[in-house]
């Protein structure tokens, strides 16, 4: 293989380019979704409201992952939203949020009309740090958002301490880490409600969809009623018990969730062989110079949704944003720094673009400055981070690939700084 850098025209490290959750090869749809798809479509019914798809999708994710309930609805933001909404929280409520995830944990909570409080990350994991989740509790405090990032979790015990300790909620969010584990347990059990997310990219997908699971019955029952106008659809007296509070139509329909319940057996397996792949990255990673594996707590077992790759710019003479560039031309798939500015830094927060002009609920209830500096380990933590997608059909030859596209790039750099380096 030539050292040349694809960027410099040298040819590409990874040889065909890698499945993709964009396409058929890098998904895990088979014969057991196209049957389902069918049955639902013979059925004549494609609305949850008279099917029967949706209602063993529910039943089967709670059941899989060890909780009493589950809720599907339209996405993973649906999702969250309905564990928002079945808190039926005050407006000004505060739901403390990491700054580094998807906008969709947070939207809800401004549709809800309170408002986000943002609590710093632990460099490393890139999860959201106890210790700043506690300096940021007030008595305005709701519920705590624990999203668990990349695949990665968030460390549950200690989360789970506080909001006991100042009875507060604490919701996970598992978009990106289905049969993620935190001390032996499977994430989205180990909060009071948990969100999952079944757009395209997820571990397992029917193209856009949510579950929200719980054991608290109450919060359930709120949450399948928000995702339905909040209509009892089994009370048989309709007349003044129709429409019991302001709701929405997050319905999924019969053919997403025949996709999702010939998805779900998949998910135990997908979470596996993504893991198996990573391992083998890290341990192919071991002293290679400027560049770190994802950390991974003893406590915890990642699904790898992403895999993230830590640049030490120092040591590899390079910027972080160079780096990925020059994977991106050897055909790594990834994205140089995530997200690449945390949420907080997004228009729609800086700038307080809400509802009309009114800035509400940042106003009058918001307390933060959303600027530079407030979250300083998750601004320096993304300027140092690139996310290679993971896929769980990424053969083993695929791994060994991306790892001598990494080696390769680190060689370059190295080597051109020594090169620069004036001799003693
Ligand atoms: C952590 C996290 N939360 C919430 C969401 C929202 O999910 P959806 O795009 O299905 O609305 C996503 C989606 O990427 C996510 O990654």
């Amino acid at each position: 293989m030539s050292d040349q850098l694809a960027l410099l025209g040298g040819p590409k490290a990874i040889r065909e380019p890698l499945p993709t959750f964009l396409e058929y090869a890098g998904r895990t749809f088979g014969r057991e979704e196209e049957e389902l798809v069918l049955r639902a479509l013979r059925s004549g019914c494609l609305s949850r409201n008279g099917g029967v798809m949706v209602a063993a999708l529910e039943r089967e994710f709670a059941a899989r992952l060890g909780a009493a309930r589950a809720v599907a609805c339209s996405s993973g933001t649906a999702a969250v939203h309905l564990a928002v909404a079945a808190l039926n929280p005050e407006p000004g409520d505060e739901f403390i949020v990491p700054p580094i995830t998807d906008m969709g944990t947070i939207l809800p909570v401004l549709w809800q009309n309170c408002v986000p409080v943002f609590a710093d990350v632990d460099p490393e994991t890139l999860t959201i740090d106890p210790d700043d989740v506690e300096r940021n509790i007030t008595d305005r405090t709701r519920a705590i958002i624990a999203v668990h990032l990349a695949g990665q979790p968030c460390q549950m015990a200690q989360l789970r301490t506080l909001a006991d300790r100042y009875h507060i909620t604490l919701i996970e969010d598992c978009a990106q880490a289905y049969w993620a584990k935190c001390d032996g347990k499977l994430v989205g059990t180990l909060g009071d409600a948990a969100c999952f997310s079944l757009q395209q990219s997820k571990h397992i997908t029917c193209g856009e969809g949510g579950l929200m699971v719980t054991s608290r019955p109450e919060l359930a029952d709120r949450a399948g009623l928000f995702a339905d106008k909040a209509w009892p659809r089994d009370s048989k007296d309709l007349g003044g018990a129709r429409f019991l509070f302001l709701a929405q139509n997050y319905r999924m329909s019969e053919l997403q969730g025949a996709v999702a319940l010939a998805q779900l057996p998949k998910v135990a397996e997908v979470a596996q062989r993504r893991r198996q792949r990573a391992l083998l990255l890290t341990e192919m990673l071991a002293n290679v110079p400027g560049v770190r594996p994802p950390t991974v707590p003893v406590n915890t077992d990642p699904s790898y949704w992403l895999y993230m790759l830590h640049i030490d710019e120092g040591a590899a003479a390079v910027s972080t944003a160079q780096f990925g560039e020059a994977l991106l031309a050897e055909g790594v798939p990834a994205w140089v720094q995530y997200i690449v500015k945390p949420l907080y830094l997004a228009s729609l927060i800086t700038e307080l673009r809400t509802y009309g002009n009114s800035q509400y609920p940042f106003h009058p209830y918001g307390r933060q400055e959303y600027k530079a500096g407030l979250c300083p380990q998750a601004e320096r933590a993304l300027n140092h981070v690139i996310a290679i997608h993971w896929n769980e059909n990424y053969s083993e030859s695929q791994v060994e690939q991306i790892r001598t596209a990494i080696v390769k790039v680190a060689r370059h750099f190295a080597s051109s700084a020594t090169a620069r380096r004036p001799a003693k």
